[in-house]
């Protein structure tokens, strides 16, 4: 059976990618090691993560935030086990989405590890070391990435844990150390604070949430703190031991100096991610790999023809959409299209409460590219809508060229601000200015108010400070 093209990986990237190429008339099939397809994202990523981010926030809402609505009830109780069915059944009705779209679109689906035998060859091996072997005209290579490991302290899955034991905890640690102050670090350490964990994170850098705004991330980290969260920043940790009673890390200076011990119940190891290439054969194949991950050109092609990769696996932000955008992007070049991402315009979103949602350059990177630009900030404490929910911590960001009055970033700290930051990316993909977005009517009371507030701010005619 001869395929025009054959996805490896079906997460966010590769099932997108798979789906829109068969739209196209193309005959598609795709290959996954997993028994489920939705990759990372749906199986031990975004999916339960915010199954699990959902299901405290409620927990931790009906235990301290009721009460000043006036809505008065017991002290909620947890039910650790229901709450993992609920995530589980979420994961399970999103993973059979998958194989129900491949169905519709006469897509074709093989279970077992793709090597990559050459151009044009995949060789497919179940669990069981059958092997067969398919040939394509392309290849998408869509593998994902894995957890970054951290050495001198083993991931276990029990006691020291990578995201996925954190998703799988059977009950409330009393102590959680996070190592990283990265976004798997603090939405994870957020879900266990709120059902009860002490939680203390330990960051190599002297800030949270490296690549984000930094005023946006320092307001963060006070509210986090606010929370219950401790941050010991500049801080590495060297080795941990794990026994009976628990775990014991060694946490040194990040510049050098003496060494302390910190105790845990559980240590979550989130670090960071790596593109995820084992098995694939891609040295024999004679593809190019620079740190790890596969190189392409501007259309997804590596330097061997008739190979492309996109997602986890080659350069840019480790993100769900992007990995999307970019699968449904090469299957259109791959039908004859002119397929694109803008990278200038992909939002990133942390989703803790509040939420982080940030697009475009923040102030650091304007500086550093010796770009002029106004700034205009709105607070929630401004907001009516945000009053009456009582969620008025934060602000929105607008950052706006100085000559030319072009949106460049937009970051937002607030309840429900990964919903808001759209309008944003809307309006950069459009090019638009902040006076474009100052003029747009926004509809009364809405927190979006403050992103309409925040474009007039640019030019200091905001109504409402
Ligand atoms: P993946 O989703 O990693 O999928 C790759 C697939 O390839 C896997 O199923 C793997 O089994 C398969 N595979 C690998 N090698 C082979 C092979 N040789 N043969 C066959 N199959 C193979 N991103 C967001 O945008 N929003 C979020 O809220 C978010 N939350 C996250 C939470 C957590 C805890 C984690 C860990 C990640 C989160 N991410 C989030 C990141 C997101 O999961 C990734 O960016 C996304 O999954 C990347 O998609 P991908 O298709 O490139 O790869
Ligand atoms: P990250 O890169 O976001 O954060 C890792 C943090 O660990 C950084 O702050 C880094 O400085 C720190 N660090 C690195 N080495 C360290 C050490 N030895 N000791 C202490 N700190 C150290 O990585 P994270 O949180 O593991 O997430 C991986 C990726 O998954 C993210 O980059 C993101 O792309 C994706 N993701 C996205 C989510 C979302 O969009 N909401 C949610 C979760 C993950």
């Amino acid at each position: 059976m001869s395929y025009d093209l054959i996805v490896i990986g079906t997460g966010p990237g590769g099932y997108v990618c798979a789906i829109r190429a068969a739209q196209l008339g193309l005959k598609v099939a795709v290959v996954e090691k997993r028994k489920t397809h939705g990759g990372t994202c749906l199986n031990i990523g975004c999916i339960p993560s915010k199954a699990l981010l959902h299901a405290s926030e409620l927990f931790n809402e009906a235990g301290h935030g009721f009460a000043a609505f006036g809505i008065e009830v017991p002290k909620p109780k947890l039910n650790l086990k229901q709450m993992m069915t609920h995530k589980q059944e979420t994961v399970d009705a999103n993973v059979n989405g998958v194989a129900f779209l491949f169905k519709k679109n006469k897509i074709e689906s093989f279970t077992g590890t793709g090597t990559i035998l050459g151009a044009g060859k995949v060789q497919v091996t179940a669990d069981d070391g059958k092997t067969q072997v398919l040939e394509t005209k392309n290849i998408v290579i869509a593998t994902g990435s894995e957890v970054t490991p951290l050495p001198g302290v083993a991931i276990d899955e029990k006691q020291i844990v990578s995201s996925e034991g954190a998703l799988e905890l059977d009950k409330v640690p009393g102590k959680l150390v996070v190592i990283g102050a990265g976004v798997i670090g603090l939405e994870l350490g957020s879900v266990w604070r709120r059902l009860g964990s002490e939680v203390h994170v330990v960051e190599y850098l002297d800030r949270v949430l490296p690549g984000t705004d930094a005023e946006v991330a320092k307001q963060f980290q006070r509210l986090m703190g606010k929370q219950g969260i401790t941050f010991q920043l500049a801080s590495k940790v060297t080795g941990a031991k794990a026994s009976k009673k628990g775990v014991s890390l060694t946490v040194e200076p990040a510049a050098g100096g003496n060494a302390q011990t910190i105790e845990a119940d559980v240590v979550l190891v989130a670090i960071g991610r790596r593109p995820f290439t084992e098995n694939l054969g891609l040295e024999a194949a004679g593809v190019a790999l620079e740190r790890g991950r596969v190189v392409i050109d501007n259309h997804f092609a590596s330097n061997v023809p008739g190979i492309y990769a996109i997602g986890d696996v080659v350069r840019g932000p480790m993100l769900a959409h992007k990995a999307e955008d970019e699968g449904i992007a090469v299957a259109e070049i791959l039908a004859g299209k002119a397929g694109h991402v803008n990278y200038d315009c992909i939002p990133g979103v942390v989703y803790t409460w509040p939420e982080v949602a940030t697009v475009g350059q923040s102030e650091e990177d304007l500086k550093a590219a010796g770009i002029s630009y106004n700034v205009g900030k709105f607070p929630f404490t401004a907001n009516g809508r945000a009053r009456a929910n009582r969620s008025t911590d934060g602000f929105v960001k607008v950052l706006a060229d100085a000559a030319t009055d072009k949106v460049l970033g937009v970051h937002i700290l607030g309840a429900g601000a990964g919903e808001m930051i759209h309008e944003a990316v809307v309006l950069m993909e459009f090019g638009g200015s902040s006076e474009d977005l100052a003029r747009s009517t926004h509809a009364h009371p809405t927190m979006s108010e403050a992103v309409k507030e925040a474009a007039l701010a640019v030019d200091k005619r905001a109504i409402h400070t």
